[in-house]
């Protein structure tokens, strides 16, 4: 199969490369200039493990390319991805301008039949537009489906490789069997395509990740009456979690969420509502608890030493929204370090691969250093937080972060560190909701 992605961002990358290794013949496009340059260069723009090696062995087979060059790829694919992105306007919405600006440039390229499926997360009735600006600009016939996206970052591939479902949207005999034909090798093992109505299929996106978000700031707030009445939260995890209703995964306190999913899309839901005549209660109480949750740490701290933190010297460890991505988007390192250096703290900051991209949204704030390594981002330090749960930081060299820091406090973001090892240390040590 011909296929076409449009926008070769996070998503359009990885469902590019992993179209071209099931044997499709695939073109990724992007109207970002030094992107493809870096791709056609052999390099891979974001970090996202395995990617790598995946983008170069397709591309060595001739089976993925890239290119600046839509309308070309429009008139060589059948079957079109777009996979731009839907940022949050000012009111929460998402903005369609880049999904439209795509399905303009489709119309006005296509020569004969094109199924496009909007594989971006758009708000139920997007794909609508589509088909109505399709329709507008050409007079080929076409169908417009519904993928949404389901990939982790930081697991993309094998998200991508062994879905544990793929939803499609469509009412099109045509479209159905084309993307059966697109994803049949990816379902081989039994996860189910499942094919519905588009409206369904766009609104599943986002009822998943309003879920998820719902179990964090659950979780989040159960942690702090958990601080306050000397309960663990990790053991009333591991209870809650052990009832088959209510499985364990994403049920684990931190400092919020982050990332260019859950808060843009729990934003658009609530917009969603409220343009139908709908107060989603639930969804707003869900940004809220993590707004506050994202400044848990600062909190903390003010506790202890007051107000003013001037003079208070913080190592950061972990700036990524999570491990195993270099992105940075919503990270709930970012409103840390804002909130420290808003106080009049001083911050040296490590992240194993969002540097750039943090330095990018940091350096213009005062006080804010980057360290070579998590060590060096101790040195002299009062106190360090740990952000984002890196692998790397699990088992740090505690005596070696004793040496080098100067205090002996331990704020530990996503309770990785075991309290009463610390403790034996000589650290003082608070976690998220526990004792
Ligand atoms: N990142 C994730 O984990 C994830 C997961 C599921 C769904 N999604 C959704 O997928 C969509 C894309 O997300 P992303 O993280 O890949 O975004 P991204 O910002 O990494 O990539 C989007 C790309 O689209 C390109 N682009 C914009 N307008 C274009 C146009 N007119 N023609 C060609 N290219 C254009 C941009 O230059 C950019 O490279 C969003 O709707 C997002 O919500 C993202």
């Amino acid at each position: 199969m011909k296929v076409g992605v449009v926008g070769t961002g996070y998503v359009g990358l990885v469902l590019g490369a992993g179209l071209a290794e099931s044997g499709n013949h695939v073109v990724c496009g992007d109207i970002d200039v030094r992107k493809i340059e870096v791709l056609n260069a052999g390099g891979i723009p974001i970090y996202e493990p395995g990617l790598d090696d995946l983008v170069e062995r397709n591309r060595a087979k001739g089976r993925l390319a890239f290119t600046t060059d839509i309308p070309t790829l429009v008139r060589e694919a059948t079957v079109i991805f777009i996979a731009v992105g839907t940022p949050p306007q000012e009111d929460g919405s998402a903005d369609l301008q880049h999904v439209l600006a795509c399905a303009r440039t489709i119309a006005a390229n296509m020569d004969g039949y094109r199924l496009v499926v909007v594989k971006s997360t758009v708000p139920v009735g997007t794909c609508d537009k589509v088909r109505a600006c399709l329709a507008q600009h050409t007079t080929h016939p076409f169908d417009v489906a519904s993928n949404p996206e389901f990939l982790k970052e930081g697991d993309a591939v094998h998200d991508m490789m062994k879905p544990d479902r793929i939803v499609c949207g469509t009412d099109s005999e045509r479209a159905r069997e084309l993307l059966t034909e697109v994803y049949g090798t990816f379902v081989r093992t039994g996860n189910p395509i499942l094919f519905m109505d588009v409206r369904s299929s766009e609104m599943t996106k986002y009822a998943s990740n309003a879920m998820l978000a719902t179990r964090i700031s659950f979780m989040n707030e159960i942690a702090g009456l958990c601080d306050r009445i000397g309960a663990d939260v990790d053991k009333v995890r591991a209870g809650m979690g052990a009832d088959p209703r209510i499985g364990s995964r994403f049920l684990f306190a931190g400092v919020g969420y982050g990332g260019s999913c859950f808060p843009k899309d729990v934003k658009a839901l609530v917009a969603t509502g409220r343009e139908n005549g709908l107060a989603m209660r639930v969804l707003d109480a869900v940004e809220e608890v993590n707004a506050d949750q994202k400044l848990l740490l600062v909190d903390k701290l003010v506790a202890l030493l007051g107000p003013d933190l001037s003079g208070v010297h913080c190592a950061v460890w972990g700036l990524a929204f999570k491990p195993n991505t270099d992105d940075m988007r919503e990270a709930p390192a970012t409103e840390v370090i804002r909130g420290l250096v808003g106080r009049g703290a001083s911050v040296r900051a490590y992240d194993p691969i969002a540097m750039d991209n943090a330095r990018g949204i940091l350096s213009g704030l005062p006080r804010v250093e980057f360290a070579e390594d998590e060590y060096a981002a101790v040195d002299g330090a009062d106190v360090l937080m740990l952000v984002t749960e890196w692998g790397e930081f699990r088992q740090p060299d505690f005596d070696l972060v004793k040496e080098r820091m100067r205090g002996r406090l331990v704020l530990d973001g996503r309770n990785i560190w075991t309290p009463a090892r610390l403790r034996e240390l000589g650290f003082t040590y608070l976690g998220v909701g526990r004792p």
